[in-house]
């Protein structure tokens, strides 16, 4: 479903360049929900942007299915305050991307994809101020969904969020995925985050990916990187907590 063959991306700045993305290959099988890990800076946001269209790459190439439309791809971002416009209804949010798309039968879209997301219809007509941290994060994936993407990209979709909040939206992700088949590609710091969701997972480190695991091999610390370890390590008080959380939800 995804290729990338050696991406490059490379920035300016000032005092010369910075190479966020280097050298980059990675397959993701359709149906495939697969974890982006790494520490800051370390080139995850630049390559998910990439494959939404957003940064052009300076080398190699990313192929998404067999015909690239622009909204097989959509993107959640990390901050669900800024994510949303300040004057736009939900309605207006979730119009939006359906009149850019000449996609018909708004009224009836919009109402599907507040239900899919666990807002009724009485939130439609609400503006961002009016919601929780978590309700507006599921607006932006109401957004998100309203084009029947194929590929769904989330660069750290729960992080600003309350933990009790954060299994709700995992949760609603988990049955998203099961119903409609999507191909995701979770960006995530935490663990238990990656391990709920994802099936494989990646290790970023500078611009590069370092190593490449079966998600069991993260749950059991068999990694070959001494940099992977660290960073489960550094992680796993963190992990232990939500993933009992995750574990007490009910079950979707
Ligand atoms: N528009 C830009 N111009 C210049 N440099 C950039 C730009 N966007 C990102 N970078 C640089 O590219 C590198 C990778 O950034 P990126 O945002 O992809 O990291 P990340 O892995 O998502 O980090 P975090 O976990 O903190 O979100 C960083 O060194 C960053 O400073
Ligand atoms: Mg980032």
């Amino acid at each position: 479903m995804i290729d990338i063959e050696r991406a490059c991306i490379r920035f300016k700045t000032k005092t010369g360049h910075v190479d966020a993305v280097r050298d980059v290959s990675l397959r993701v099988e359709e149906g495939e929900v697969f974890g982006l890990v790494g520490e800051s800076g370390s080139g995850k946001s630049t390559l998910l942007r990439a494959l939404a269209g957003l940064t052009p790459l300076a080398g190699g190439s990313i192929r998404i299915g067999s015909r690239p439309v622009r909204r097989d791809v959509q993107m959640v971002f990390q901050d669900p305050y800024g994510a949303l416009h300040p004057r736009f209804t939900v309605d207006k949010t979730l119009r939006e991307p359906l009149a850019i798309n000449g996609i018909g039968d708004e009224d009836a879209r919009i109402l599907d994809a507040l239900g899919e997301v666990g807002l009724g219809p009485a939130f439609r007509f609400r503006y961002p101020h009016q919601l929780s941290g978590g309700q507006r994060q599921r607006v932006s994936i109401a957004r998100a969904l309203i084009v029947e993407p194929r590929v769904l990209l989330l660069d750290e979709p729960t992080s600003a969020l309350d933990v009790s909040v954060q299994a709700e939206i995992l949760n609603l992700l988990r049955r998203l995925h099961r119903e409609r088949k999507l191909t995701m590609i979770l960006v995530s710091h935490n663990l238990a985050v990656i391990g709920f969701l994802c099936q494989r997972v990646a290790v970023m480190r500078n611009g590069e990916i370092v190593e490449q695991l079966d998600v069991d091999a993260v749950r059991s610390r068999d990694v070959a990187h001494e940099y992977t370890r660290r960073l489960l390590l550094a992680t796993e008080g963190y992990t232990r907590d939500s993933a009992t959380r995750l574990e007490r939800e009910p079950g979707t």
